[in-house]
């Protein structure tokens, strides 16, 4: 085999290995990435703590008000001497109901809730969520959103 025709073979050669290290490294790494990310399923990088959330102090809020706090689709009620928290969330199918007058509208399918967040109308299935509230050591309002409670219960303040 003459001497150019030899180097040409050797460069080929040395491509392919090179080619074919290069799709297993390739291979390897998106393996080994993929068993990483199988492994940190079970933990799922939610925060533990983002059901629970501060909304202010309880003199943020008008007494006799429903006040809603749009990042978390939640109303806070505070009265004289109590908080409480209702989830705006339509129970129908999710949407985020709007306060009114008589209570609380739902602009998706026309759901209608009472003050205290019972269907009075509409698809809703039942009533709106009341979540519960405690009270943080900095003084702020912690809701949880993932602990309902009955309507006739609330923090006092
Ligand atoms: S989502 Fe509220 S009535 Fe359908």
């Amino acid at each position: 085999m003459p001497e150019i025709e030899k180097q040409i073979h050797k460069s080929h050669l040395n491509r392919r290995k090179f080619l074919n290290r290069l799709a297993f490294s390739l291979l390897g790494g998106t393996g080994l990435l993929t068993l990483l990310g199988s492994l940190t399923l079970p933990f799922p990088r939610v925060f533990k703590e983002s059901f629970r959330f501060k909304v202010g102090r309880v003199i943020d809020f008008p007494v006799n008000t429903f006040t809603f706090i749009p990042e978390k689709n939640v109303f806070i009620l505070r009265q004289r001497k109590s908080i409480q928290a209702l989830s705006a969330t339509c129970t129908h199918l999710g949407c985020v109901v709007q306060s009114d007058q008589q209570g609380f509208l739902c602009p998706c399918h026309g759901s209608r809730y009472d003050r205290e967040g019972n269907v009075q109308c509409g698809p809703a299935p039942r009533s709106l969520d009341w979540l519960k509230v405690t009270i943080a050591p900095d003084g702020q309002i912690v809701v949880n959103m993932h602990q309902k409670v009955k309507s006739d219960e609330f923090l006092r303040v």
